[in-house]
């Protein structure tokens, strides 16, 4: 006896179809719009990046922002006054923690005069024993001029050089300034701020609110900042100086290792800690860390700090990110210029494309 054959499948509905390419179609608009395909207007870090390089022009294998700098070598000796605060092995008391740095002026220009602008930056690169690392990028002024990344691409926007007359034009930038009173404090400090001859003389801030979390789990929000102990500092530099920091500071370490310490400055009740523009009181609690020591130098075309994206985000355990909109904006923008200068170092086969255009 013949058995009965299966019942013919009916046709694939329509409908059916229809309601796959529907979900396809979402997800690959849910993806397009995270990404910023669907709105040009969007802020991504792409953008971010892009305008970073209209101001400072494309350098090949350089940082998109802080391009002109150098490397440093040195450690972090804990004074163990934080680790009530925070349990990261880097606070720890005795505890003595490697680090990687770097100097740095702003801006995406590899070639700026070191006396053009008053601003300097130092960024960090701590290892702790357990391979876990704190990273964080400082600048010398004591309070950031924009408190979101919106307002931060306005600004670059507002300064970007006018393609007629190669300068920033002064009618956006005052408009700008108009419209954005927090940057009232910025610009307070930079009006008189004159640059500095050593990047050894200044003081360098966090900026960015993040919290400490104690052994027990306590939370407590902080700012730091490391204060020089190197001397007094030398008259300004002159617009004409064009190339003189690095220079100098191969000068002061060749007579041995320099100094900063570590402040934390704890929050009170009430104290913001997602607004880089605000201050806070400064009666605030203040708990000396340690010492940053930096040892030697390095050219920033093969040292150390070459291949190292210092993004404010990568914390040890007992450090955490506060809400600060400035700071996944920071990541993410950093991930995208590291990913743009290393991708043009592997097309340059490997060799820095920085040491060729010297
Ligand atoms: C939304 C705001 C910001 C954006 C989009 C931004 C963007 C960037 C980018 C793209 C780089 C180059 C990163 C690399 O290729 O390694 C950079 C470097 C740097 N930024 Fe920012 N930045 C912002 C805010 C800040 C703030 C608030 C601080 C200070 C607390 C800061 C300090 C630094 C420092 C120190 C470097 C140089 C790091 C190094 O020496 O390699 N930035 N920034």
């Amino acid at each position: 006896m013949n058995e009965p054959s299966a019942p013919p499948r009916p046709p694939f509905p329509l409908a059916r179809w229809a309601l796959i390419a529907l979900a396809v179609g979402g997800l690959a608009g849910a993806f397009a719009y995270v990404a910023g395909y669907l709105d040009p207007q969007r802020l991504t870090p792409a953008r971010v990046v892009d305008q970073l390089q209209t101001n400072g022009g494309l350098h090949p294998g350089y940082r998109r922002n802080h391009a002109k700098g150098v490397c440093v070598i040195g450690r972090f000796d804990s004074s163990g006054a934080a680790a009530a605060y925070s349990r990261a092995a880097v606070f720890a008391a005795g505890a003595s923690t490697p680090l990687v740095g770097r100097f740095a002026l702003p801006g995406g220009n590899p070639y700026a005069p070191d006396g053009g602008v008053p601003i300097r930056s130092f960024a960090l690169r701590l290892t702790q024993p357990d391979g876990q690392q704190w990273r964080t990028g400082m600048n010398n002024m004591p309070v950031f001029p924009v408190a979101t990344p919106q307002a931060f691409f306005e600004q670059l926007r507002a300064t970007a050089p006018d393609p007629a007359t190669g300068k920033p034009d002064p009618a956006k930038q005052k408009a700008f300034f108009e419209a954005h009173p927090e940057t009232a404090a910025f610009r307070a400090w930079i009006k008189d701020r004159k640059p500095s001859a050593s990047y050894a003389t200044d003081s360098y801030y966090g900026l960015n609110a993040f919290y400490f979390v104690a052994a027990d789990g306590a939370r407590h929000a902080v700012r730091w900042r490391v204060d020089p102990d190197n001397g007094a500092a030398a008259a300004p530099l002159g617009a004409q100086d064009t190339d003189a920091l690095a220079a100098e500071l191969e000068r002061r370490l060749a007579q041995g290792p320099l100094r900063w310490k570590l402040w934390a400055t704890l929050a009170a009740t009430g104290d913001p800690v997602d607004d880089a523009t605000q201050v806070w009181p400064a009666q605030r609690e203040q708990i000396d860390a340690g010492t940053v020591i930096v040892e030697r130098a390095q050219d920033q075309a093969s040292g150390e700090c070459r291949d190292i994206n210092y993004d404010p985000m990568v914390l040890p355990d007992g450090i955490l990110a506060s809400a600060d909109p400035l700071l996944p904006a920071r990541s993410a923008a950093y991930a995208e210029s590291y990913r743009r200068r290393t991708a043009e170092e592997a097309r340059a086969g490997g060799r820095p494309p920085q040491e060729a255009a010297r």
